[in-house]
């Protein structure tokens, strides 16, 4: 028995990165595991791969469904796909606000809305969206990206409010840079990707990327009932970004 043993899990985006890592971990604790993904064919047992897209109702419904039916229920609920934007409030075309607000926050509420019935039959329910540093500072070049994830931080608040007396908690984590293969992708499409992931670290206190693993543990923890009594927070796992102000080494 471990912590997690008996509860089921679906994780949307969980084919690469975070995602991956946390079905990885819920499975490793116990859980059983579905991941919604667009992409889930590198996915082997124990997770159960399911193809839908968050854009899509009727897929994210019916891949909701048949997570449901195949894991026996649902208890934990991690809304983790997303997709970046690069650029200033000038740069992105309607059509592209269009498209990432659809899936990093409507996508959220896919899955939830789909999964809501299920997870007011467990009793550990548990909702934990991925959010990101970019809710809480301003950073350059993500006007987009970050309008989302704000939404994404005023998302989970809402949604606790409206599911505590259900017994459903409702939680999100907020990574720093994260080394991922997103963040790869990012990296080869800059001129010199190894001056570019050195500025990254730099930027996060602890003069690194944070891991996928890292970021997973923390979802891990919010999904799983040593977090009983926690419920409209946001657990920041971005090596000190938010929260600190130090000075550079030569000036300590
Ligand atoms: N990597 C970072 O530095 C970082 C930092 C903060 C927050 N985040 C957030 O973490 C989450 C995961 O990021 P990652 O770095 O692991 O990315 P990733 O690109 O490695 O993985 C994202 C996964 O989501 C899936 N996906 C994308 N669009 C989808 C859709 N429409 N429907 C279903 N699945 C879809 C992809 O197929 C992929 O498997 C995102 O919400 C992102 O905003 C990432």
């Amino acid at each position: 028995m471990t912590e997690l043993t008996g509860l089921r899990a679906l994780v949307t985006g969980g084919a690469s990165g975070i995602g991956l890592a946390t079905a990885h971990a819920l499975a490793t604790r116990g859980a059983a595991v579905a991941v919604l993904d667009l992409d889930p064919g590198g996915l082997r047992e124990p997770l159960l791969g399911l193809k839908a897209d968050v854009g899509d109702d009727a897929s994210v419904r019916a891949a909701v469904e048949e997570a449901a039916t195949r894991l026996g229920g649902i208890d934990i609920l991690v809304n983790n796909a997303g997709i970046g934007a690069v650029g200033t409030v000038a740069d992105n075309p309607d059509e592209q606000w269009h498209r990432v607000l659809d899936l990093n926050v409507l996508g959220m509420v896919r899955t939830t809305r789909a999964a809501l019935p299920h997870l007011r039959r467990s009793a550990h329910a548990s909702v934990v969206n991925t959010c990101s540093i970019a809710a809480t500072a301003g950073l350059p070049q993500r006007a987009l990206y970050s309008a989302s994830k704000g939404a994404v931080l005023a998302l989970t608040l809402a949604m606790a409010a409206d599911h505590v007396s259900e017994g459903i908690r409702v939680n999100c984590v907020n990574p720093g840079t994260a080394d991922t293969p997103w963040v790869a992708r990012l990296l080869s499409a800059t001129d010199d990707a190894e001056a570019e992931r050195a500025a990254l670290g730099a930027r996060q206190p602890m003069g690194r990327l944070v891991t996928a693993d890292e970021v997973a543990a923390a979802i891990v923890y919010l999904a799983g009932p040593a977090a009983a009594s926690v419920t409209g927070t946001a657990l920041a796992v971005d090596g000190g970004m938010q929260g600190l102000r130090v000075r550079p080494a030569a000036q300590a």
